[in-house]
Order: structure tokens, then sequence, then C-alpha cells
């Protein structure tokens, strides 16, 4: 998996020139986009004392968007605390197939929210919508709060759809899973950031990494509206398999690919005539 890029580019002209001594330091503590990163760490801090905390937290490999409290994602700042998976670059992709199915006041669900950044994200490009978001892990739902709250949006915690209210079942219109894809022999092998600094629980897929993608898949239909779409992240060689579990669960299923942000996701559509 490549290095990630930080949350703001480095163009951005509100920041401060970064020093060459911290560019260097962060260099040979392994930060591929140094200079950027300094920038960030340098626009972030209000004191040097605060400066040299900060770099300190990101030498010792904690991820930048940890340190920074943040990060970018579709051109807005999401909150992202300790120990909450942080959201990737490459799922603006998953919120852009999403956007195309999202019209205004439709019920959307975020699944395994995480931070709540897709929802939120979605919400803010497509809505207004109805917007609730959910998540198992305790921290990433009071993370989520913060997010979603900004979009009038509720979050709820536990174990996928156990933690919905029921009163969405068959009125779901748009459903993002970015469910753990990882397969299990594959998490020890996910650059330190992801493998010492996001839970186990947001990463590990089992077996082939769609255990959590076939559950969503096989109980969609009963919560989705008529009509409505349930999508998810895979890597390109599990799509085959994730759209085999979708079209299992009674759904349309197809895959969309973006080679520029090497993404692939698969929708399942809960088809209108079916009760
Ligand atoms: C890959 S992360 C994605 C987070 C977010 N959707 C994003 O893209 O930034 C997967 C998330 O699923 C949550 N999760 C894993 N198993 C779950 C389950 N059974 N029920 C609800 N959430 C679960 C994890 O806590 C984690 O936040």
């Amino acid at each position: 998996m490549p290095a990630r890029h930080p949350a703001v580019p480095s163009s951005d002209p509100s920041a401060p020139p970064a020093s060459p001594g911290l560019v260097a330091r962060l260099r040979a503590a392994g930060c591929v986009f140094a200079e950027d990163e300094a920038e960030l760490l340098l626009a972030a801090a209000r004191t040097p004392a605060e400066l040299a905390a900060l770099a300190g937290r990101r030498m010792a490999g904690l991820p930048l968007e940890h340190v920074l409290g943040w990060a970018g994602f579709c051109g807005h700042r999401m909150h992202v605390g300790p120990g909450v998976f942080v959201p990737r670059r490459r799922s603006e992709f998953l919120v852009h197939e999403a956007a195309r199915h999202t019209r205004p006041g439709a019920v959307v669900v975020d699944l395994c929210c995480g931070s709540g950044a897709l929802g939120a994200a979605l919400a803010a490009c497509a809505g207004p919508v109805e917007l609730h978001a959910a998540d198992i892990d305790p921290a990433a739902v009071r993370c989520a709060r913060a997010n979603v709250a900004a979009a009038g949006g509720h979050v709820h915690e536990g174990d996928l759809f156990a933690a919905l209210p029921e009163e969405l079942r068959g009125r779901i219109d748009v459903l993002l899973a970015n469910v753990p894809y990882v397969p299990t022999q594959e998490v020890g092998l996910l650059p330190p950031e992801a493998r010492d600094h996001e839970p186990r629980v947001a990463l590990d897929g089992g077996a082939d990494g769609l255990d959590v993608l076939r559950r969503v898949a096989g109980a969609a239909a009963r919560w989705l509206a008529p009509g409505g779409v349930v999508l998810s992240e895979t890597s390109e060689r599990q799509a085959p398999a994730a759209l085999r579990a979708l079209t299992g669960g009674g759904l349309h299923a197809r895959a969309e690919r973006c080679a520029e942000r090497a993404a692939t996701v698969v929708l399942g559509t809960r088809p209108a005539d079916v009760p």
C-alpha cells in the first residue's frame, strides 16, 4: 500500500514555510511527503513547544491525521480521533458514485462509518438528506458524532443493521458500506501506520476479506427502499466474489472502477418491483 498523501496540498497559500531542519527530521523518520507534512504541523502548532510535541508524535509513527486531529476528504476537514480509521482518498470515489444515486431528501445510511467522513461528505455534496451513520466501535461513534452533526445526521452504535432504528427498515435509498476488507493474512503486511494505529476491527475482513460485506449483502435487501442501492469498496481482486455476494442477497450487482484512484466499488440495487 503506497504512502498516504497528506491531508491538504503543499501549495496551501496560508501555510507558513517549513523549516529545513524539520523537513529533514521528518524525512529521516520515513515521512515520504516531508515538506507537505512539515507545513501542516507548523500551521497546527501555536508555539514552538507544541510544534516539537506534534512533530515528535509524527516521527514516532502516528498517522499524520491522528497527530493533526483531522483528515482532508472530498474537500472538507473531517475530525479523526485517536484510534479511528483514517478515511482514505480512494474512498472519495465511493462518495462520487453514491452522489449519482442521491436525490434531495434521500434516506442515506453510512454503515461501518468510522469517522463518518463518507456520509458527511455525501450529505455536503448531494444534500439535504436524512443521514444516519453507525459503527460498532465506541471511539468511531464519538468521532462520527462530530462530523455527522454538521449535516444534521444521527449516529448509532452497534453491530451492522442491529444498530439502526427499526423505522429505517425498507426506507434506505443509499447505503454506504465501506466495511473492513483486508484478508486476515494480509493485515500484518499493512504499513505500520494502519497496522499499529487503526483498530483491527476496522481492517480485518476475515479469510478472504469479504466476511463483513457478505453479512451486509445478506441483509441489505430488507433495509433498502425499492430501487435503493448499497455501495461498498473492495480490491479489484475481490470484486467478482463481492458481486456474487450481492447477487445472492437478491440485488442487481455491478462494479465500477476508477483507475486514477485505484478504487473499485461494487453496487447492489434492490429491484423496484420485488416486495
Ligand atoms: C474500513 S473502516 C471504514 C470506516 C469509514 N467507512 C471510512 O471509509 O472511513 C471499517 C469500519 O467498520 C467498523 N466495523 C467493523 N465491523 C463492524 C460491525 N460488525 N458493525 C459495525 N461496524 C463495524 C469499524 O469499527 C470501522 O470503523
